[in-house]
C-alpha cells in the first residue's frame, strides 16, 4: 500500500524525470529487450536496434502514462484503464513482464539520480510499479 510518504517521495522524484521520459523510457526498455530477451516477442514490429526511433517513441509513451498515474495517484485504476484493456486484451502481455520492465526502469532511476534515489525513494518507485503493474494486469483475473 502506498502511504501519503511515498505519494509525496513519488511526486517529488517524478520532477526530475520531467524532461527526460523519452531517454529514461527508451533506456528501460533498451535493458529489458537485453537483459529478458524473451520481452522483445512482443515487439516483432519494432526496429530493436540502439537507438531505434520506434524504441525511443515508445519509451516516451511508458513513461508519460507513468507519469499520469503519478499525478492521478488517488484514483489510479481509473487512470490506467484503457491501458489495462489495451496490455491485457488486445496485446495480451503475459503479467511477469511488468515486473521485468519495472525492474528496469528503477536501474534506469538509479543511475540518473545516484544519490537522490533513496531506499526510501526505492522503496516508493517499488511499490508504485508494482501497483501499476498489476493494473495493467488487472483483466486477466
Ligand atoms: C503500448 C504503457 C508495460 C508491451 C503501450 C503504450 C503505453 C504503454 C502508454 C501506448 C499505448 C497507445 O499507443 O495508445 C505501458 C506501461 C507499462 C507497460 C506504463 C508498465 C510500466 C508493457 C510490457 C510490455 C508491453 C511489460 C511487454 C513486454 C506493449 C506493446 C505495445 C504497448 C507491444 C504496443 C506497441 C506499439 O505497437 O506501438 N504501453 N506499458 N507494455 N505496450 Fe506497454
Amino acid at each position: 500500500v502506498l502511504t501519503h510518504e511515498d505519494c509525496e517521495l513519488l511526486q517529488q522524484t517524478w520532477e526530475k524525470v520531467l524532461g527526460h521520459q523519452e531517454d529514461f523510457g527508451a533506456e528501460a526498455l533498451e535493458r529489458m529487450f537485453i537483459t529478458y530477451p524473451q520481452t522483445k516477442t512482443y515487439f516483432p514490429h519494432f526496429d530493436l536496434h540502439h537507438g531505434s526511433e520506434q524504441i525511443r517513441n515508445h519509451g516516451r509513451k511508458v513513461v508519460n502514462a507513468l507519469g499520469e498515474a503519478v499525478k492521478n495517484m488517488d484514483h489510479m485504476s481509473t487512470a490506467l484503464s484503457e491501458l489495462s484493456n489495451l496490455h491485457a486484451y488486445n496485446l495480451r502481455v503475459d503479467p511477469v513482464n511488468f515486473k521485468l520492465l519495472s525492474q528496469c526502469f528503477q536501474v534506469v532511476l538509479a543511475v540518473h539520480l545516484k544519490d537522490q534515489y533513496t531506499p526510501d525513494v526505492h522503496r516508493a518507485y517499488d511499490k508504485f510499479l508494482s501497483a501499476v503493474g498489476d493494473m495493467l494486469a488487472e483483466k486477466y483475473r
